[in-house]
C-alpha cells in the first residue's frame, strides 16, 4: 500500500508534530477536568468564544460572554428559537476554516428562525494533536457551563440545543453532553467525520457516544486506516452512523494525486488530500440544509461489501434514514451503520437500484465472465450503458443480485435495456461448427439466459418486475442487446391479444 505513504507521514506530524506552537495551554487544566470534576468556574478564563453568526456581519461577530445576560440583547440571540452550535476541529493554522461560515450561512438560508453559534476555541486548537486532543474535554465542559448558564438565567431549554462538531469537535460535543448537569441531555449531535487518532476503541466516556444527547448521528467520511490509525473514527460512535461510499475514502478526492498536491504545495499538500475526504462530511450536511428536494437516503447494512450487492436496500422498521440535518429522529434500540453511495459534487444524492437477474449459462461448466451493461428508460430520464459489476462472474443456472446508482432521477423505470458488450466472437467459430457438423443449428449458441429482471428502487421502494419482450427468443449472445418491459404490461398485453383473437 505504498501510495498511501503520504497519509502515515501526515499521521506522524498529526501525533508527534513539531510545527505547532504550544500558546496559552494551561498545564494540569486538562486533568482537572478529566473526570469530569467541576472546579471553581471562572467566568473571565474562559478559553471557548461563543459568537452569534448574522450573515450581516460577516466574519466580525457578536460575542456572548457567559454570566453577561445583557450580551445576548446585544447579540440578538432570540431564545425562543433553537440553538444550533457549530463546533470546530484540530487546527493547523489558528484560523476558523471557510466551511464553518458555509454551513452557518447554509442553516439561515435555510431557516431564518435559528440561533447559530460558532464555538471558537482556536487557542486550544491550535496545538499539537495530541494537547489538542486533551483540551477536547476542557472545551466540552466549557461548552457545558455556557448551556447551564443559558438554562438558568432565559430559561432556554437544552433539548433545544443541538451541537454540531467535525473531527475533534465532534468529541468535544460529545463530552460537553456528558459533563452538563442533571438528568436531562442535550437535544441532538451530530458529529462530522469524528477524529480517529487517540479516540478509536475508546470507552464510550472517552469520545462522542449516543449517551451524550437524546439524539447523536454521525457521517464518516475518511475511516481509511493506515498504521493502524485512520484519520476519522472507523467505530460506531452513535443512534445513526452513516458510511457514505463506505466511509473510508470519498469520489472525487483522490488520494493518489497526493504527490502532485506535495510537489505544489509542499508538505502542505498532504492536509490538502486528507481535508477533501474529511472534510466531505461537513459538506455532505451543507448538501442536506441547501438542496431540500435532494435528500440522500441511506441503508442499513453490515459493510459496504454487502452493500454493493444491493441486497440492503430496505426500509421497512427504520432500516433507511435520511442523510443530514433531516433525519429522522427515531432512536433504534442498538445503534445502527447506514451506507450509502454519493456523488463527488453537490448535489451528492445518488439514486440506488437493486438489480436481481436469473442468469442461466448454457455452458455449465464455464465461468463466464461477460461485460454487460443497461440502458434504463424512466418516465423522465433515460439512463445509457450503465456498467454491471459482477464480482465473480456468472456460473451455471443462478441469481445474481447487483447494485446500480444513477446520478438523476429518472422517474418511474418503464424498461430495460440489457446489453452484452463486445465483439461477437462466436458468430464465426458457429459458422465453422455448422459447417463441419452441419445438423446443429446456429439457434444453439451458448449464450446467456435471462428471462426476467427485477429491480427494487431503494428511494422509492418500489418494486419492479420486467419481462423479456420477446418472450420466444430470450437468449442473450455477446454484442447483442435484449429489450424488457415491465411484466405487468406485457401480461396485460398478452391477455389483451388472447382476448382479440
Ligand atoms: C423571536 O422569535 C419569535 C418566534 O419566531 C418571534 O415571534 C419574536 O418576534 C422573536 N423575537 C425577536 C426579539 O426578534
Ligand atoms: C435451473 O435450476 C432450477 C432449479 O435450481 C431447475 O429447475 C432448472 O431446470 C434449471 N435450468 C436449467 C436450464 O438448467
Ligand atoms: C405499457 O406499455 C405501453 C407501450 O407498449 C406504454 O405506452 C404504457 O405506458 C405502459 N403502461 C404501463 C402501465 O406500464
Amino acid at each position: 500500500m505504498g501510495r498511501f505513504q503520504p497519509l502515515s507521514l501526515l499521521l506522524i506530524l498529526l501525533l508527534t508534530g513539531q510545527t505547532w506552537t504550544q500558546k496559552g495551554h494551561r498545564k494540569g487544566a486538562t486533568e482537572e477536568y478529566r473526570h469530569g470534576i467541576r472546579i471553581q468556574k471562572d467566568q473571565q478564563a474562559s478559553e471557548t468564544k461563543f459568537k452569534l453568526y448574522e450573515e450581516a456581519r460577516d466574519e466580525d461577530l457578536c460575542q456572548i460572554l457567559s454570566f453577561q445576560p445583557e450580551t445576548l440583547d446585544k447579540c440578538s440571540f432570540n431564545t425562543s428559537l433553537p440553538l444550533v452550535m457549530i463546533i470546530h476541529g484540530w487546527s493547523v493554522d489558528g484560523m476558523l476554516e471557510s466551511w464553518i461560515w458555509k454551513m452557518a450561512s447554509a442553516f439561515k438560508s435555510r431557516q431564518k428562525q435559528i440561533n447559530v453559534i460558532i464555538a471558537d476555541w482556536l487557542s486550544m486548537a491550535h496545538m499539537h494533536y495530541p494537547i489538542a486532543v486533551q483540551n477536547t474535554r476542557l472545551i466540552g465542559q466549557e461548552i457545558a457551563d455556557f448551556l447551564e448558564w443559558l438554562e438558568s438565567s432565559s430559561q432556554f431549554p437544552r433539548s433545544n440545543v443541538h451541537l454540531i462538531g467535525y473531527s475533534l469537535g465532534a468529541h468535544v460535543s460529545g463530552f460537553a453532553g456528558s459533563y452538563i448537569s442533571g438528568p436531562n441531555k442535550i437535544g441532538r449531535i451530530t458529529g462530522l467525520d469524528p477524529a480517529g487518532p487517540l479516540f478509536e476503541g475508546m470507552s464510550s466516556t472517552d469520545r462522542l457516544s449516543p449517551d451524550d444527547a437524546n439524539f447523536v448521528d454521525a457521517i464518516h467520511t475518511f475511516t481509511q486506516q493506515h498504521m493502524g490509525f485512520s484519520v476519522g473514527i472507523n467505530q460506531p460512535v452513535a443512534h445513526y452512523d452513516f458510511y457514505p461510499n463506505g466511509g473510508n475514502f470519498q469520489p472525487g478526492c483522490h488520494i493518489r494525486h497526493v504527490y502532485d498536491h506535495i510537489a505544489q504545495f509542499g508538505i502542505l499538500g498532504i492536509t490538502q488530500t486528507v481535508k477533501c475526504a474529511h472534510e466531505r462530511s461537513v459538506h455532505l450536511f451543507i448538501d442536506s440544509l441547501l438542496n431540500d428536494d435532494k435528500q440522500s437516503t441511506a441503508y442499513w447494512c453490515n459493510d459496504i461489501t454487502t452493500f454493493d450487492k444491493g441486497v440492503c436496500l430496505s426500509c421497512r422498521k427504520n432500516r433507511c434514514n435520511t442523510l443530514g440535518y433531516n433525519i429522522r429522529k427515531m432512536r433504534p434500540q442498538r445503534g445502527k451503520k447506514l451506507f450509502l453511495h454519493t456523488r463527488a459534487h453537490m448535489p451528492y444524492k445518488v439514486y440506488h437500484y437493486q438489480f436481481k437477474i436469473h442468469f442461466i449459462n448454457q455452458i455449465e461448466e464455464k465461468q463466464l465472465e461477460p461485460t454487460l451493461t443497461v440502458s434504463l428508460t424512466g418516465t423522465k430520464e433515460d439512463a445509457e450503458n450503465v456498467p454491471i459489476t459482477l464480482a465473480d462472474g456468472i456460473k451455471g443456472n443462478k441469481t445474481y443480485s447487483f447494485l446500480i446508482t444513477l446520478d438523476m432521477d429518472i422517474g418511474d423505470l418503464m424498461m430495460i435495456k440489457f446489453k452484452w458488450e463486445g465483439i461477437d466472437v462466436w458468430a464465426n467459430i458457429w459458422d465453422t461448427v455448422q459447417t463441419i457438423i452441419p445438423w446443429t443449428t446456429g439457434g444453439n449458441r451458448p449464450g446467456l439466459i435471462v428471462k426476467t429482471i427485477r429491480v427494487k428502487a431503494g428511494e422509492t421502494q418500489q418494486k419492479m418486475t420486467f419481462c423479456s419482450q420477446n418472450l420466444d427468443n430470450v437468449k442473450l449472445l455477446q454484442a447483442q442487446e435484449k429489450t424488457y418491459v415491465r411484466c405487468e404490461n406485457s401480461s396485460r398485453k398478452r391477455e389483451r391479444k388472447a382476448r382479440m383473437s
